[in-house]
């Protein structure tokens, strides 16, 4: 399968990284439009083509990944409008751009998938739409974690709860890191407490396993329960907003 990828920051990278990982990708196979130089040899270096314009990316390649900005796709529209893409598949991971808008831009069967920087390491939960004309690819993705088919608004809470949740979670862990270290632990110690205590309260299982482990260690009367108490609803209600303003932000037209 010849690919194409427009665009290869962040979440490219991360979605090649996983596909070399489990056999999902050539090299040889996949060309690269980036804009900046930095970029066009980071793919070379990968063993990459690079495309020289668009219309050479559509040319060169059948599947192309969409891995743009939205407002950078936006700005390009008209001239994406105006490519020969009939002999093309598009899949977008941008957010915010819903199928219709995709479907106006291209005259190709068009799929929108939600994946987050996980998928670098083959742990991720992937949202995207009903995969019709697309079924090579999704194999390929669910060699790297849970693929959940999803209506479009499903994938915009996706988008929020799983693609942004590694962006939230490393703002709550730089906080815990920040706190340990006003303690007066270095650094080195402080990104260390916090690793080791999130990776611990993440990896308990059964049904309910974050409020069974608060139980265990905020025990009454205890230190870690009036902590708790001192935290009263801020985590949730900061995370509330965090949400709410997220989701608006991926669904601009609702
Ligand atoms: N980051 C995430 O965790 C995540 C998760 C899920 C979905 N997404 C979606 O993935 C998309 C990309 O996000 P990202 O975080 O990967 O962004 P990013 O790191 O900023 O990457 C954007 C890429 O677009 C390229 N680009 C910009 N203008 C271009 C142009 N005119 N022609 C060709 N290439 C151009 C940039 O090239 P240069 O590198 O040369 O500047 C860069 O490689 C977004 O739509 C986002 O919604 C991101």
């Amino acid at each position: 399968m010849k690919i194409g990828f427009y665009g290869f920051g962040h979440m490219a990278t991360a979605l090649v990284t996983g596909l070399l990982k489990v056999g999902g990708l050539c090299p040889e196979e996949c060309t690269v439009l980036a804009k900046s130089e930095q970029t066009q040899k980071k793919a070379r270096d990968m063993g990459f083509a690079v495309a020289e314009s668009k219309e050479a990316l559509f040319l060169q390649s059948e599947l192309i990944v969409l891995a743009l900005k939205p407002s950078v796709f936006r700005e390009l529209s008209p001239e994406l409008k105006a490519l020969d893409t009939k002999e093309n598949r598009v899949v977008s991971l941008m957010a915010s751009v819903g199928l219709d808008e995709l479907k106006d831009v291209f005259s190709c069967p068009v799929w929108r998938i939600m994946p987050t920087v996980a998928i670098s390491k083959g742990r991720d939960i992937v949202g995207a739409t009903a995969p019709a004309g697309f079924e090579d690819l999704l194999s390929r993705l669910e060699k790297l974690g849970q693929v959940q088919i999803l209506e479009e608004d499903g994938l915009d809470a996706l988008t929020v709860a799983a693609s942004c949740g590694p962006g939230f979670a490393a703002k709550m862990l730089y906080s815990y890191q920040k706190a340990c270290q006003e303690l007066g632990f270095s650094k080195k110690q402080a990104v260390a407490i916090t690793s080791a205590v999130f990776s611990f309260a993440s990896s308990m299982e059964g049904e309910d396993p974050f409020l069974t482990l608060e139980e265990q260690v905020a025990t009454k009367g205890g230190v870690t329960e009036a902590g708790n108490d001192a935290m009263g609803q801020d985590v949730k209600n900061a995370l509330d907003r965090a949400f709410d303003t997220a989701l608006k932000k991926t669904r601009p037209q609702k």
